[in-house]
């Protein structure tokens, strides 16, 4: 029993060693993880923002660079237009398309809708 009850001990001493190891890791990687990365993530995912809107060329929407060159020319803000509170400034024409994906942006997160925007504003 004596024997069995030291086995625990050095079991739960070497478990409790290991843990602090785990938790720097976990740490290291969200470091590396940016707001752009989970921007990235939303475009290509959840949003499926890339099927209309390519880096440069534009295909059903404009390119990722033109609204990013607009918005940023015109200091308004992609996460307040994502929101469905903001008139759009860089093809009226064809506001009907996007507006169908005001849906689902509009259930994101605040948090969500900045990585979006800085996302597409890192496009230069
Ligand atoms: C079905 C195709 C389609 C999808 C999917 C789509 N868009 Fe668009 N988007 C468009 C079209 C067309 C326009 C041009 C109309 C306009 O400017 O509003 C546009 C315009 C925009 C604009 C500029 C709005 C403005 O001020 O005129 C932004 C920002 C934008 N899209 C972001 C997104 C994001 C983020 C997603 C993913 C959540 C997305 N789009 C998904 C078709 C799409």
């Amino acid at each position: 029993m004596k024997k069995l009850l030291f086995v625990f001990t050095l079991v739960f001493v070497f478990s409790c060693k290991k843990e602090p190891e785990v938790v720097t890791n976990v740490l290291v990687e969200e470091s590396t993880y940016s707001t752009k990365d989970l921007g990235k993530e939303l475009f290509e995912g959840k949003g499926m923002c890339n099927t209309c809107h390519k880096e440069d060329t534009k295909i059903i929407g404009p390119s990722i660079k033109e609204i990013s060159k607009i918005y940023r020319d015109k200091k308004a803000s992609i996460s307040v237009f994502l929101q469905g509170e903001a008139e759009p400034i860089v093809d009226p024409t064809q506001y009907e398309i996007m507006k169908a994906n005001l849906q689902i942006t509009k259930t994101m997160t605040e948090e969500e809708l900045k990585a979006l925007e800085e996302y597409m504003l890192s496009f230069k």
